[in-house]
């Protein structure tokens, strides 16, 4: 599709439109489910991006490369913020922001007076962290298995404002949504304040039953903070019915918007009573935008994530889910109950998406994700945390069953 042809379509968006009419009377009118094994249909989404032929890239949870149409936007946007420069910044740019922002809340299910563009989760969650009128001796619950950003600061409240930290370890593989919320509902103390938990654990992918466990901290007066850098635009859910008081994404991983770019939430009635990090005394103390105060800044990245949403609409957030999930469960089905093959990531497929860990016994996680590149070309990222260790999986919309046929022969291979 033409660059301008593309960003005509923003408004508008369907697979008729990346694909041609006559496509999408060819698949268009196909249940998710039944599109998630058609290869042919994952071809032409996958043509729309450019891939290194040096390797398979199974490391997508980093970040997400753009498609071919989002980067020529992207491109675009450079160019034409470069040209009118500091005139755009004085006239266009907060409305821009704000149409941003809009699209962003409709796809979150929340007002858009309730979310800012930030540059990733570890800014949007850390202005949480960092934002909160601790006292000393107040408690905050979160999980081993969380990201190292979040963890790392709020091991810095500790250290600066006397805090305590308590740390659940989630099991690998719950037989229950009960046994992860009584383990959380554990930790919490009279003196908790916040409790963090991750939508989606980044190291195992496995998928936290969130809303579960906002409903028992919100009993007991605890607010809750979720990670959902790995949720959004890669499962199907709205914000709001999470029940979080906060919630942080990048948009740089699933929704495929170039490097740089996030989400923060903060529920209306907790806006207030958060401390920016940056001052900007023109907001007021009730205003999200009071968190938002981010000096110069590249808004071409915050330009581009519009296109981005238009091409992830195009393929639709229930068949994207679909074959995310479909792919993690053609590998993960492949090697289950091989010996030493093991798996640090839920049997029960509602537990999971695209996201999966595997180790083999007796390898150190680097050296297995040494061979598998030097070896097989395969590109994985080591994991070795907690009580996870091995490779994590994550493979994008453009992966191949191919390609995953290639990773399970060198998995089986490895583990002779
Ligand atoms: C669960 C989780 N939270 C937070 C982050 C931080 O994301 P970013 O580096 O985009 O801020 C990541 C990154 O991988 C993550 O996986």
């Amino acid at each position: 599709m033409h660059k301008r042809e593309f960003i005509r379509t923003l408004g508008g968006a369907s697979l008729g439109l990346l694909l041609g009419d006559k496509l999408w009377a060819q698949y268009g009118e196909q249940p998710a489910s039944a599109l998630a094994e058609d290869e042919a249909f994952w071809a032409l989404i996958r043509g729309k991006y450019r891939l290194k032929p040096d390797y398979i890239n199974l490391e997508n949870g980093y970040f997400s490369m753009q498609a071919e149409p989002v980067l020529d936007a992207f491109i675009g946007q450079v160019r034409s913020l470069n040209y009118e420069a500091s005139y755009y910044m004085r006239t266009r740019q907060y409305d821009d922001k704000l149409a941003v922002r809009k699209r962003l809340a409709a796809i979150g299910g929340c007002s858009a007076d309730e979310l800012i563009i930030t540059r990733n989760t570890t800014e949007s969650l850390d202005t949480v962290i960092a934002g909160i009128d601790w006292k000393p001796g107040d408690e905050a619950v979160m999980a081993a298995q969380d990201y190292g950003a979040m963890l790392d600061m709020f091991a810095l409240q500790a250290r600066r404002r006397g805090i305590v930290n308590r740390i659940v370890s989630l099991p690998l593989d719950p037989r229950t949504d009960d046994e992860i919320v009584q383990l959380y509902a554990n930790a919490i103390t009279p003196k908790t304040r916040l409790l963090m938990v991750s939508q989606m654990v980044n190291i195992t992918g496995q998928i936290l039953p969130v809303r579960a466990i906002a409903d028992m901290a919100h009993a007991k007066g605890v607010e809750v903070m979720v990670d959902g850098a790995h949720a959004f635009a890669q499962i199907d859910f709205r914000i709001p019915d999470l029940d979080g008081d906060y919630y942080g994404a990048s948009l740089h991983k699933w929704l495929g918007t170039p490097l740089g770019a996030g989400i923060l939430y903060v529920r209306s009635d907790k806006i207030a009573g958060l401390w920016p990090v940056f001052a900007d005394s023109s907001v007021p103390d009730t205003d999200i935008r009071k968190l938002n105060h981010t000096g110069t800044h590249p808004c071409h990245t915050d330009l581009t994530i519009e296109p981005a949403i238009a091409f992830h609409e195009m393929i639709g957030i229930a068949r994207k889910e679909a074959r995310l999930r479909y792919l993690q469960n053609y590998w993960t089905s492949r090697v289950r109950g091989v010996p030493r093959i093991v798996l640090n990531t839920p049997s029960d497929p509602r537990r999971s998406c695209a996201i999966a860990n595997v180790g083999i016994s007796g390898i150190p996680p680097a050296e297995l994700a040494k061979t598998l590149l030097d070896k097989y070309k395969v590109w994985t990222v080591a994991i070795d945390t907690a009580n996870v260790h091995g490779v994590r999986i994550t493979p994008q919309v453009f992966i191949s069953t191919g390609e995953l046929d290639t990773f399970v022969r060198a998995l089986k291979s490895i583990a002779g």
